[in-house]
């Protein structure tokens, strides 16, 4: 442990879970006060991580209401005095064809991978603005980059958060706000295994998808949450409105089939 974050307060939205989980954990671990913020109850993670001496809540939050966004940030405020570090990591997928999707389908989503964002920073910034330095960490994915079958709304979102991400990079440096994302690729979650499990032979669907990677694997949560680390403290101080691909080559190749090799 290095306590990277020793002093920092950081608010993670879908910290009960996969991605945000590997985050809350590895955070607290770096010396931060963390709050896990997500319709998932992470109590048990809070609890886990305050038994092992460090410093966690969590709150019921909905990050597409705008009020239960306000009022998770508020019980931060209220719990640790203050806010350095948001990281936007509840997301949700649909999969489908868009002319079957539903209005509510399409706003459903939205509503979560990108108005989570907006209100993050809403509630957030007069808070994150009363420090010298702070930082936003947004989730995308490669589908911030590329387009992917069968999930037209998810792949939309997430090159919404890249655009999100650089337009928050340019109207908040000056207050100290650096914001970034980092862009997963095939990741070990529940969110993957769920997919998963919707196949036949789910292990084997798995093993097709990696082909496509040309580290021939599925990238692990905690590899995520390390480069979610580095830009949420000064290791990445000139970085600014960069999206941080992590997705052992996925986005490198045109065409890729471990196979070959
Ligand atoms: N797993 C992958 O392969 C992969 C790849 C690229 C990007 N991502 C992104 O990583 C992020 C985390 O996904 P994961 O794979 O860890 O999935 P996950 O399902 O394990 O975790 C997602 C978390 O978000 C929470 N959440 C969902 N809706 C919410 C809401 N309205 N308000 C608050 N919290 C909510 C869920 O309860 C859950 O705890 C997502 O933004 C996802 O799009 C995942």
């Amino acid at each position: 442990m290095s306590n990277r974050l020793e002093g920092q307060v950081a608010w993670i939205s879908g910290g009960a879970s996969g991605i945000g989980e590997a985050t809350v954990r590895l955070f607290a671990r770096e010396g931060a006060a963390v709050v896990i913020a997500d319709v998932t109850d992470g109590q048990s993670i809070a609890a886990e991580i305050n038994s092992h001496g460090g410093n966690a809540i969590y709150t019921a939050c909905d990050v597409s209401d705008n009020n239960s966004v306000a009022e998770s940030i508020n019980a931060a405020i209220e719990r640790f005095g203050g806010l350095n570090i948001v990281i936007n990591c509840a997301g949700v997928v649909h999969v489908g064809l868009l002319h079957e999707y539903s209005e509510a389908d399409w706003d459903t989503l939205m509503g979560v991978n990108v108005k989570g964002i907006f209100f993050s920073l809403k509630h957030a910034f007069p808070h994150l603005s009363a420090n010298e330095r702070s930082y936003m960490v947004n989730v995308g994915s490669i589908s911030s980059h590329i387009g992917q079958r069968l999930t037209p709304a998810y792949t939309t979102s997430k090159g919404a958060v890249l655009s999100l991400t650089q337009s928050i990079a340019l109207d908040y440096a000056a207050a100290g706000l650096r914001c970034n994302c980092v862009c997963p690729g095939i990741t070990d979650t529940p969110m993957l295994r769920h997919h998963l499990n919707t196949t036949p032979d789910p292990e084997e669907t798995l093993r097709q998808r990696v082909r496509r990677v040309p580290i021939n694997r599925a990238i692990q949560p905690n590899e995520v949450a390390r480069t979610i680390l580095y830009l949420s403290c000064e290791d990445s101080a000139a970085v600014n409105g960069t999206s941080l691909v992590i997705d052992g080559g996925y986005l490198a190749a045109a065409e890729w089939d471990t196979a070959d090799d």
